[in-house]
């Protein structure tokens, strides 16, 4: 790799180091550099020394004095400015001015942002959302919906190709029980007599309101009415088995339900490109089934058809994986394992990540050992089960209503837009606005607000709902980020109105700005590390993070009166690269800037 072709800055400083400890006579392995956590030292570090000493059995001091002394060119070259061994064998790496001027300039002038595109481009299925049929979205699924989209954004940002698919609930005991429920009401519609041959009525004999308002109390009578759980399974058994007139009925619940989900998910910005269920794996169940009873990865227990996952070294028991039951209904876990089966046969993916719950650990691990060990996905596809924990409410407990019910999304998106209308008019932003463009920011803020709350958390991590906190202007929020981009487009609006214009970013005038210069050279290895930890927390730290160092870099500049044209001309572009980078990693995180505020 040729030295100053585009990577991003440590990867650069490390060839360099490399070199040097290559030079010295050890290996370049050693010579990885890393931001430095004493900034009055230096901007870089290297501490590679330490186990070179180990390595090769001298004194660490010795091997940082060597490498050091091999920098030499690096510094003649204008490199860095200062390259100082330390304490028990550091090396400090302080750059050169011009040197990180040059850099900052080069990523500002790449539409992308200076990040490259990864060499291997791979097909990612992302199966998020899992919202489910008849049910209305809660904040359960609402964790699922951002951090999911967040990695879809991010990945297709690093040039792999996405597909997201929603994967329904829609195919379980709970489709059974509706079908149940509106027999009870309505027992007269065709869609119960068997003698019935079609067709059925083309409008819904409910709506999703309906259907939401029988959900509740069908499963609770199930609970309590042994009689009437059984005729919800034997309606789900049949349903399964394709009993006309219950298909049509479902058909129906999915029609109304996808039509209710689609507003949820529009509002929070978020698309699928598959909105595909549980049911369309069912014409991958049978042939599936039969082809692992013929190899005998499937074995018959107490009258249930079961997958044995369990291996030697096992710390915990891991059950079989179920798939049918002693009647002969599909589960959750079966139509998981053929959903592999289809999506192996019809998307082709390298690699399949689940945004879903924590507590559905054990069966992703039920599922990807069975489908590893009967082949259903070869080893070369990744399977990986990105967890997450809960949004609590102030008393630690699972996010609840006031009346200690679970809260429909649509609420809380409703009551995160109110107390953002609020927060507005606390700050006296946008009041004077026409109402439509101020109830579209409100819209915005909130949704800054919600996200970035959420982002901010790496995702295994539970935390408390705190509306109070999450939509204030200050400290690490949304809104705190919208404004400080929000001004950002103003200063530039207003230098553009005074015919002002960006230039060549030249080398720092004092420590704010050459502050800003070292954090905006982050973002190409702060988006690689998000990519392979699957953690868009650290999108949240670098945005937060830049904000702040650009807020101070503005408030210690005067840019519009600067007198140095030159100077000037570099503190629009650097603040016109901050806004992209402020942008982009907000739209990685599927949260929106509005033009004014
Ligand atoms: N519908 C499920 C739920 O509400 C989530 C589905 C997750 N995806 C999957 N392939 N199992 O819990």
């Amino acid at each position: 790799m040729e030295i100053g072709e585009l990577n991003s800055l440590t990867e650069i400083l490390t060839e360099y180091v490399g070199n040097a400890f290559e030079a010295a006579g050890y290996d370049r392995e050693f010579g990885l550099v890393v931001r430095s956590n004493r900034p009055d030292l230096g901007d870089y570090q290297c501490n590679g020394a330490l186990p070179a000493a180990g390595a090769y059995g001298q004194n660490p001091r010795d091997i940082a004095q060597a490498a050091v002394e091999e920098l030499g060119a690096a510094v003649q070259d204008g490199v860095f400015a200062e390259v100082s061994p330390a304490g028990p064998g550091f090396i400090n790496l302080r750059l050169d001015d011009r040197f990180l001027a040059r850099h900052i300039h080069s990523m500002a002038q790449d539409e992308r942002l200076g990040v490259p595109e990864k060499a291997e481009a791979r097909h990612v299925i992302i199966d998020f959302g899992g919202a489910n049929v008849a049910k209305p979205m809660h904040v359960g699924h609402l964790r699922s919906t951002i951090i999911g989209d967040s990695l879809q954004r991010l990945f297709s940002f690093c040039g792999d190709r996405v597909t997201s698919d929603i994967h329904m609930g829609d195919w379980g005991l709970q489709m059974g029980t509706l079908i149940m429920a509106v027999k009870r009401r309505q027992p007269d519609l065709p869609y119960f007599d068997p003698d019935y041959e079609g067709p059925y009525p083309e409008e819904s004999p409910v709506t999703m309101a309906d259907l939401q308002d029988y959900y509740p109390e069908a499963s609770a009578r199930n609970k309590s009415d042994p009689e009437a759980l059984e005729a919800s399974r034997k309606a789900t058994r049949e349903l399964q088995e394709g009993r006309p007139g219950y298909r049509a009925l479902w058909q129906h619940f999915v029609d109304v339900s996808i039509a209710s989900l689609s507003r949820d998910f529009d509002s929070l910005n978020v698309h699928f490109d598959l909105w595909l269920g549980e049911s369309h794996a069912d014409p991958y169940i049978e042939p599936m089934i039969e082809t692992l009873i013929d190899a005998g990865f499937a074995v018959e227990s107490e009258g249930a058809l079961i997958v044995p996952v369990d291996k030697p070294d096992d710390k915990t028991e891991i059950p079989p994986l179920m798939l049918l039951k002693s009647d002969g209904a599909v589960l959750y876990g079966t139509t998981d394992l053929a959903t592999l089966a289809m999506r192996m046969a019809e998307l082709e993916p390298d690699a399949i990540l689940y945004v879903v719950d924590a507590r559905q650990s054990l069966h992703f691990e039920q599922v990807f050992r069975a489908a590893r060990k009967s082949g259903v996905v070869p080893q070369s596809v990744d399977l990986e089960h990105l967890p997450f924990g809960t949004m609590n409410g102030p008393d630690g407990k699972p996010f609840k209503t006031r009346a200690g019910g679970v809260m429909p999304l649509d609420d809380l998106i409703q009551m995160v837009r109110v107390k953002a209308r609020t927060r507005l008019q606390e700050v006296d932003a946008a009041q004077e606005y026409p109402d439509e463009e101020r109830e579209e920011i409100a819209r915005l803020v909130g949704l800054s607000a919600l996200k970035f709350a959420d982002l901010i958390n790496h995702r295994a991590r539970d935390y408390v709902f705190d509306l109070e906190r999450f939509s204030s202007f200050e400290g690490r929020t949304g809104p705190y980020l919208l404004y400080t981009a929000v001004r950002t487009k103003s200063i530039l609006r207003r230098a553009d109105e005074l015919g002002l214009k960006a230039g060549d970013i030249i080398p720092a005038a004092g420590a704010e700005e050459r502050e800003l210069a070292l954090k905006l050279a982050e973002l190409p290895d702060v988006i690689a590390h998000v990519y392979e930890t699957r953690a868009p927390n650290h999108l949240a730290d670098h945005v937060y993070n830049l904000a702040i160092i650009f807020n101070r870099f503005y408030r210690e500049h005067h840019i519009l009166s600067e007198e140095n044209a030159a100077r000037q001309a570099s503190w629009l572009a650097l603040s016109h690269y901050s806004l992209r980078q402020l942008e982009t990693v907000l739209s990685l995180m599927g949260i929106e800037v509005p033009e004014r505020m």
